[in-house]
Order: C-alpha cells, then sequence, then structure tokens
C-alpha cells in the first residue's frame, strides 16, 4: 500500500499547482536538450514518452506539449505518450483534461496519449519501450512511512551541518528515513533502466534540501503549528497528531545520484549523468507578496497550494470515522490564519533538485 493515495482531487490539484508547473518552466532547457538527444525507433514505430506522477494532468499536459513541440523539432513519427500515477489518483480529471486539449485543437496531430495506473516503484511499461521519462514532484513521496514514530512534528527534518537551532527529528529517525528514501530510489532506477531503451533520457526533478536550506523550513512549520493550535484548543488529540507523518523525504543532489554511483548499487553505471543541480524556483505566490501583493491573496493561494498536496494523508490520519467531523476543513482554516497573522514567518525556499540522465 502507498504511503499516499495522491493529491487533493476533483480539479483541486490542477487549480493550486502554479509553483510545480514553474518548476517545470524553469527546467524548459533541459526539457529541449533531453528531446534533442534522446533516440529515436525506426520511423515506423511510435517514440514513447511516459510521465511519471502526472496527477491530475493540468501541468503534465504542459510538460508532454513541449516534448512534443521539441519532438516536432526532429521528426513527424507518431508519439505515445503516456500519464501514469497511483492507480488512486483523479484520472477522471487527467483524461477531462486531455479531451479538453484536444477539443481546442491543442494535441498535436500524431499523437497518441494513455495513462497506466500504478506504483513508479514498480514496472509500469513493458522493457525495452521508453525513449524519455520525465518526473516532476513526485520521487519525493516514499512507497512507505518509515516505522520510526515522530512525535513533534508532521514532517521529517534532517540535520544540517551548516546550521545551528533548527528542529531536527531524532537520529534513529534521521537513520530510518534516509534508509526508506535510499531503498526506494534504488527501485525507482531499477524499474526505469528496464523500461529505458538505450541512450534514452530520464528527467528527475521535484523538491530537495541543499546544504544550506530544508525544504520543510517554513511550509512544514506552518502545518505543524496549525495542527498544536488545535491540540492545545482540545479539538484534536494529541495521539492523532502524533500519526499525521508527510511520507516525504527531500534529497540533496548527492542523495540522488548516490545510487548511481555505490559499489553494492543494483543500479550502478546503468545510467550516465548529463546534468544535475539544485535550482530555486520562484513560486508564484510568494513572488507576488515580495512584489507588495496582499497578503489575503498570499495567504489563500500558500493555503491552497498545501492542502492540494497534504489533505488526503491528513484526512487519513486525522478524519474520525464516527465523531465530530470538519477537523481537516479547521485544521486549513488555521493553516490560513496564520499566514494571515505572520506571513513572513513562514516563508519557505522551493528548491529543485535536477537530474538529467542518459541510459546506457
Ligand atoms: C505534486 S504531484 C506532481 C504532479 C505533476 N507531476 C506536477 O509536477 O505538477 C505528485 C504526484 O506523485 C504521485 N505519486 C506519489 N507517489 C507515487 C508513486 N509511488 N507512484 C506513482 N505516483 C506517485 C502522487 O499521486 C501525485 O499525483
Amino acid at each position: 500500500m502507498p504511503a499516499t493515495t495522491g493529491m487533493k482531487g476533483g480539479g483541486y490539484y490542477d487549480r493550486h499547482s502554479g509553483a510545480q508547473l514553474t518548476a517545470v518552466q524553469v527546467l524548459q532547457d533541459w526539457i529541449d536538450v533531453a528531446v534533442a538527444n534522446l533516440p529515436l525507433p525506426a520511423p515506423a514505430q511510435p517514440v514513447t514518452v511516459l510521465d511519471l506522477g502526472s496527477s491530475e494532468g493540468r501541468n503534465a499536459t504542459r510538460l508532454m506539449a513541449a516534448v512534443v513541440a521539441g519532438l516536432r523539432r526532429r521528426t513527424d513519427q507518431a508519439v505515445r505518450t503516456i500519464y501514469s500515477d497511483l492507480a488512486s489518483n483523479d484520472f477522471n480529471q487527467l483524461f477531462a483534461n486531455l479531451e479538453e486539449a484536444r477539443r481546442a485543437g491543442l494535441l498535436a496531430a500524431g499523437v497518441y496519449p494513455g495513462a497506466v495506473g500504478g506504483s513508479f516503484y514498480g514496472p509500469l511499461l513493458p522493457p525495452g519501450t521508453v525513449h524519455l521519462a520525465t518526473c516532476f514532484n513526485a520521487v519525493h513521496w516514499l512507497d512507505r512511512l518509515p516505522a520510526v514514530p515522530l512525535t513533534d512534528s508532521v514532517a521529517y527534518r534532517r540535520p544540517l551541518p551548516t546550521r545551528t537551532g533548527l528542529a531536527v527529528s531524532p537520529p534513529e529517525a534521521t537513520a530510518a528515513f534516509t534508509r526508506q528514501a535510499e531503498q526506494d530510489l534504488v527501485r525507482f532506477l531499477t524499474c526505469r533502466a528496464r523500461e529505458l531503451v538505450p541512450g534514452a533520457k530520464l528527467l528527475l526533478a521535484g523538491p530537495g534540501d541543499t546544504d544550506q536550506a530544508r525544504l520543510c523550513d517554513g511550509i512544514l512549520d506552518v502545518h505543524n503549528d496549525a495542527c498544536l493550535d488545535l491540540v492545545t484548543a482540545g479539538r484534536l488529540e494529541r495521539e492523532r497528531y502524533e500519526r499525521l507523518t508527510m511520507p516525504c523525504y527531500y534529497r540533496t543532489v548527492a542523495e540522488m545520484l548516490a545510487p548511481l554511483e555505490r559499489e553494492d548499487s543494483p543500479v550502478r553505471g546503468a545510467f550516465a549523468v548529463d546534468r544535475a543541480e539544485a535550482l530555486e524556483v520562484p513560486t508564484p505566490y510568494l513572488v507576488e507578496f515580495l512584489r507588495g501583493g496582499d497578503v489575503a491573496a498570499y495567504a489563500g493561494a500558500y493555503t491552497g497550494f498545501l492542502r492540494a498536496v497534504s489533505e488526503p494523508v491528513v484526512r487519513a490520519a486525522l478524519d474520525r470515522p464516527e465523531g465530530e467531523g470538519g477537523i481537516v476543513e479547521s485544521l486549513y482554516e488555521r493553516i490560513r490564519a496564520r499566514l494571515l497573522a505572520e506571513p513572513e514567518r513562514y516563508s519557505w525556499r522551493y528548491n529543485l533538485v535536477a537530474a538529467l540522465l542518459t541510459r546506457r
């Protein structure tokens, strides 16, 4: 059982993921380079592009449009665009997005979209059939939550050797989260190594940490503080709060590349590293606020962003099958109230860790 069911559906993720779309746009030149250099199959065969963790598809269809535009500069052969996500993802919304694009004439000729429901920690397509795989803002979701409880935070917080005074998870949590993240990445890369043809490209990009900054700071502080407000107000039992942990791990560039280099790794040498970097994404609602935008718009957009990615996990941990409803609603209301009251306190840095790999 994966540790999440996906994003908040019904179009909510689509409406509140402008920041993730900006991350795709920031890497436009990486996409162009990947597409310009991927190996084309024989002319009668389709080029296959697999997106991993496509969610409801608003951003994924834009990413695919950028890929197809690049391919059309090279070839007019057929293109299979495959969107994938967990089986519990809102695929109805994804298909609605595709249909809307088709009706609006935005699907290029010779492009055949399809979808696969399944975890990217397992195989998704037949071996040796994929020419480009992309994965944006998804591989930080762990396959399962480590069994070490985090009793005073809704998220794992890595120690940062360069900074003091930060709240840090206990050493046993660090060991367990690091191990889970390593194992998951090896499984992810093993599956992609099987699916990709020799020379195929894998573009992996998502929120990550650097030696100077942690992704959790600010954004997961407001999440945590709002939960504690509800505990203090007697609306949420402490044990229930302690059970809520986001199953995420924000890798550094070094951690992203480690399985390709480690002696005992099953994917050692399977990919060449074309490029790997940490970049900062200008998060639209933060940029707007810093430009003098109004605090209500900032708090609303920030809460929507956080809610879109966290609500299914929050609901699974906090909702009571019987008793009082509305706890989830109250939590996001508290988050918004905290952001309104102290907007600067919770500002955060969207570091994107990106790697462009070539299958050997
Ligand atoms: C934040 S969304 C990213 C959506 C899109 N790629 C973007 O950048 O806007 C993360 C997606 O990863 C998916 N995901 C998480 N774990 C997954 C897994 N094990 N296998 C496949 N998809 C997964 C979630 O369901 C979610 O739809």
